[in-house]
C-alpha cells in the first residue's frame, strides 16, 4: 500500500510540484494548506495532473486541534514534508511577529502533533539564506551559518535549531533539512507553477511578466558588484529537480535505523549565474527580447552564492537533470498558460 505523506503548504509553489513528484513515485500525498499564499485551483490542477483523488485539508498548521484531526482521519502518516511558512523577505522586516508566529508556530505545532502520533520522519524547507554572504564559494553544509539578514531568514535558522534540539529529546524524530537555493520554472504540463501575488519580488516571475507585457521593464538591481559582469550571482534550480530532492530525502530517512537524527543538505545545481546571464539565457530559450534597465542595488542582497552539492549527490543519490534553459522555457510556458486562463476568465 502507498505510504501517506503529509505535505504542509502543498498548494504552494514548491509544495505543489513536490505533490506531483510524490504521486509519480507511488506515494499517497495528503495536502494541507490554509491558502494564505495559494489558490484552491492548484488542488484541482494537481488532481488532473496526477489522476489521483489527493485528500486536501484547508486548515492552519498552527492550529493543534485541526492538525490532530488530519492525523486521525487521513490514515497513518508515514512522514511529513513541511513547506507551510510565510516567505516574503521584505514583509518579514515590516511585520516580523507575523513571521515568528507563523513559521515557528507551524513547525512547533506540527512536531507536537507528530510526537503524539508516533510519526518520526520530517523533511523541512530551509534556505541558503542561512549562509548570508559566505567567505568562500561554493558553500558546503559545513559553511558556518551567519546572523540572518531578515526576520524571515532568522525563522529558517531558528527552525533548524528547534529541529536539532528536538532530535536530542526522547521523542522519535528523524529530520532532513533541505537548504534550497533559488527555485525557478514550472511543471512541464504548465498546470502548476509559481503564482506570485501582486508585483513579483523574485527575478524570474518579473522576467516572465515583463516578457508578457504585464510589467514595462525589468530593473536589474545593481551592476557594480564584485562579479564578472557586475550583477549578483545565484544558483537557480528547476523546481521539478528541487521537488525530486524531497523524494530522495524521504527515502534517506526511511533507510536510517539508528534512531533520532538530524541532517542537512544543500539543494542547488552547483552553478552560479548572474542576473545578466539569466536575461540572456531567457532570451535565447524563448526568442523574446527582454526590456531592462539598470537600477540601484536592492538593500539586503547577497553579492554571490552557489552551492556545493557533493553531499546531496553522495548521500541522497540526487542531482539535477534539468538545464537553466529548460527552467526558463518552462517558466515562460507557465506565464503564457496563466495569461490564457485569465483570458478565459478561469
Ligand atoms: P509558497 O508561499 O508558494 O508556499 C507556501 C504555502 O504554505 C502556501 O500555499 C501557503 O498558503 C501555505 N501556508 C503558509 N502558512 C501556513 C499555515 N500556517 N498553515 C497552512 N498553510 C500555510 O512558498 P514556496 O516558494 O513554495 O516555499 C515553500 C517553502 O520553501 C517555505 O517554507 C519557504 O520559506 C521555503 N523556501 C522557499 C524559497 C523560494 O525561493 N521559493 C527558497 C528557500 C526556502
Ligand atoms: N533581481 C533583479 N531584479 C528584480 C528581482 C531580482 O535584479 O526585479 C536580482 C536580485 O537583486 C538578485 C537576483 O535577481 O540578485 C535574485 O533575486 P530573487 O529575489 O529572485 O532571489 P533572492 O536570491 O534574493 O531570494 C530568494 C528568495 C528568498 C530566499 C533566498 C535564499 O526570494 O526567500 O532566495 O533562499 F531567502
Amino acid at each position: 500500500m502507498s505510504k501517506n505523506i503529509l505535505v504542509t503548504g502543498g498548494a504552494g509553489y514548491i509544495g505543489s510540484h513536490t505533490v506531483a513528484e510524490l504521486a509519480a513515485a507511488g506515494y499517497a500525498p495528503v495536502i494541507l494548506d490554509n491558502l494564505s499564499n495559494s489558490h484552491v485551483s492548484v488542488i484541482d490542477n494537481l488532481r488532473a495532473l496526477t489522476g489521483q483523488e489527493l485528500p486536501f485539508f484547508e486548515l492552519d498548521c498552527t492550529d493543534p486541534k485541526a492538525l490532530n484531526e488530519v492525523f486521525v482521519t487521513a490514515g497513518p502518516i508515514a512522514g511529513v514534508i513541511h513547506f507551510a511558512a510565510d516567505k516574503a523577505v521584505g514583509e518579514s522586516v515590516s511585520d516580523p511577529l507575523k513571521y515568528y508566529r507563523n513559521n515557528l508556530g507551524s513547525l512547533i505545532t506540527l512536531l507536537e502533533t507528530m510526537r503524539a502520533h508516533d510519526c518520526a520522519d520530517i523533511v523541512f524547507s530551509s534556505s541558503c539564506t542561512v549562509y548570508g554572504q559566505p567567505e568562500t564559494l561554493p558553500v558546503t553544509e559545513e559553511t558556518p551559518r551567519k546572523e540572518a539578514e531578515s526576520p524571515y531568514g532568522n525563522t529558517k535558522k531558528i527552525c533548524e535549531d528547534i529541529l536539532m534540539d528536538h532530535v536530542k529529546s526522547q521523542a522519535p524524530i528523524k529530520c532532513v533539512a533541505l537548504r534550497y537555493f533559488n527555485p525557478i520554472g514550472a511543471h512541464p504540463s504548465a498546470l502548476i507553477g509559481e503564482l506570485p501575488l501582486g508585483i513579483p519580488n523574485n527575478l524570474v516571475p518579473f522576467v516572465t511578466q515583463t516578457a508578457a507585457g504585464i510589467r514595462e521593464q525589468l530593473t536589474v538591481f545593481g551592476n557594480d558588484y564584485n562579479t564578472p559582469d557586475g550583477t549578483c550571482i545565484r544558483d537557480y534550480i528547476h523546481v521539478v529537480d528541487l521537488a525530486t530532492a524531497h523524494i530522495r530525502a524521504l527515502q534517506y530517512l526511511d533507510n536510517q535505523d539508528t534512531g533520532n537524527f538530524f541532517d542537512v543538505f544543500n539543494v542547488g545545481t552547483g552553478q552560479g549565474n548572474s542576473v545578466f546571464e539569466i536575461i540572456k539565457a531567457f532570451e535565447a530559450a524563448t526568442g523574446m527580447t527582454l526590456k531592462h534597465k539598470i537600477g540601484p542595488r536592492r538593500k539586503g542582497d547577497i553579492e554571490k552564492i552557489f552551492a556545493n552539492v557533493d553531499k546531496s549527490a553522495k548521500l541522497l543519490d540526487w542531482s539535477t537533470t534539468r538545464s537553466l534553459s529548460d527552467a526558463l522555457k518552462s517558466a515562460w510556458e507557465w506565464q503564457k498558460a496563466l495569461g490564457a486562463r485569465e483570458k478565459r476568465g478561469e
